[in-house]
């Protein structure tokens, strides 16, 4: 399995796997692939990978956000997507720790979620902070620090992202 970022001949096939991975959550109000590429055009799609094994299986997006007492440059992760029947199998870790890593090199503090912990415990993130969101109960918030200390403070995702939470 490959993971790279995307190029442009993807965005359908990122659209369509997101749309899919997303259909049977209770949480989703299918906006997902929209954000994508509301995030794409606003400029805020800092990082977009994909994770390929003959077609796209998998996909994670990275945007800028905004933390009111945080220093240094953080960012939000989502949507993230693996095909169904490929769920389980490592893809999802595989793609956030490419990501990370990317940020890492780009010299980011760190990176924030909303999400289910179950998920991303796994994968280095603490929902133990200090940190809010829209009201959103504290358990559904995480984060990872990269290159800094633990942000305090309501956080502000990217435009496209915030829509989704009003
Ligand atoms: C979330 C998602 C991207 C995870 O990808 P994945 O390839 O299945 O993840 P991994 O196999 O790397 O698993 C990472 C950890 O999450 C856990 N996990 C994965 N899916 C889970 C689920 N539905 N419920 C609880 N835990 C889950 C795994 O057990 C693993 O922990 P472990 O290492 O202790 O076993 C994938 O399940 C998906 O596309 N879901 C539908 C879309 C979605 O809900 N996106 C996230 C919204 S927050």
């Amino acid at each position: 399995m490959l993971i790279r970022p995307e190029s442009p001949q993807d965005h359908k096939a990122i659209r369509d796997l997101t749309r899919d991975a997303f259909a049977p959550m209770s949480f989703s109000d299918g906006s997902e692939p929209d954000i994508i590429d509301q995030l794409r055009k606003a400029g805020d799609l800092t990082l977009s990978l994909v994770a390929e094994q003959d077609e796209i299986i998998g996909h994670v997006a990275f945007s800028p956000a905004k933390i009111r007492k945080a220093k240094g440059d953080w960012y939000g992760l989502g949507p993230i997507s693996v095909r169904a029947d490929m769920q389980r199998q490592g893809i999802g870790t595989k793609l956030v720790q490419t990501g990370l890593d990317m940020l890492r090199k780009k010299g980011a503090a760190g990176c924030v979620l909303t999400g289910n912990p179950d998920v991303y415990r796994p994968m280095g993130f603490t929902n133990e902070h200090a940190l809010t969101y829209s009201g959103l109960n504290p358990k559904y918030i995480l984060f990872i620090a990269l290159n800094g200390t633990a942000p305090k403070g309501e956080i502000n995702f990217a435009p496209a992202l915030e829509e989704d939470h009003p």
